[in-house]
């Protein structure tokens, strides 16, 4: 319906804000792109910006995948615990990732997704974005590498979501394996640098983050 467009068309919308250009350029006169992985993400924004930059960005981010699927609520008029219900969120969600990564405003040159996901997964279960938020900060305390975290994060969701919760919304599962794979295309040079052993490490609980 046209109302679903305009839920689709916002939550795109949504999720194009550049959150870590716009405060790189606004605060500090940078583009974020220009420096470290060249991500407009968060983990950039606290790479060059350090956190004070990094915290806004990731909370806003956050909230734009989160709110994205909230639009649910007020463009639909199946039950919230109807199959067409979750599937309309799953769609906001998606379209807010795609988004975050390919922004309007911002030259289609985003970030990897993350930040967006967790939004999206927190307003789908949240016993499971905390299950995927723990993942996530186990791996970087140990391996310090948080595009590590963030692919077996991704991929522990739908996981979690069959063996876990057993959640019998097959496009729930099938979004959840849609994005990991989508987050593997996001994180290719990660990847790359993880394999050769060049992967930037990030220290949660030390100042200096490289
Ligand atoms: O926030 C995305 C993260 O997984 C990787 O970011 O900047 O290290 O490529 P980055």
């Amino acid at each position: 319906s046209t109302q679903s467009l305009i839920a689709l068309f916002i939550a795109y919308l949504l999720g194009s804000i550049p959150t870590a250009v716009w405060i790189g350029k606004i605060f500090y006169g940078i583009d974020v792109r220009e420096y470290g992985s060249g991500n407009a993400g968060t983990t950039n924004t606290f790479r060059i910006l350090g956190k004070k930059a990094g915290i806004p960005v990731m909370l806003i981010d956050v909230f734009k995948g989160w709110l994205a699927c909230y639009l649910a609520h007020w463009f639909s008029n199946y039950p919230p615990e109807s199959i067409q219900f979750a599937n309309f969120q799953l769609s906001l969600g998606i379209i807010a990732i795609v988004g975050h990564i390919f922004p309007v405003f911002a030259g289609f040159r985003g970030g990897k997704g993350i930040a967006t996901l967790f939004g999206m997964v927190l307003a789908i279960h949240l016993q499971a974005a905390l299950c995927c938020c723990v993942i996530f900060l186990v791996i970087l305390i140990f391996s310090h590498y948080v595009s590590l975290g963030s692919m077996i994060a991704s991929f522990s969701y739908p996981v979690l979501m069959i063996f876990a919760f057993h959640v019998g919304n097959k496009s729930v599962i099938l979004f959840g394996v849609c994005v990991a794979v989508l987050v593997l295309v996001t994180h290719q040079k990660n990847i790359e640098r993880l394999l050769k052993g060049k992967e930037s490490k990030s220290y949660l609980f030390k100042k200096k983050v490289q």
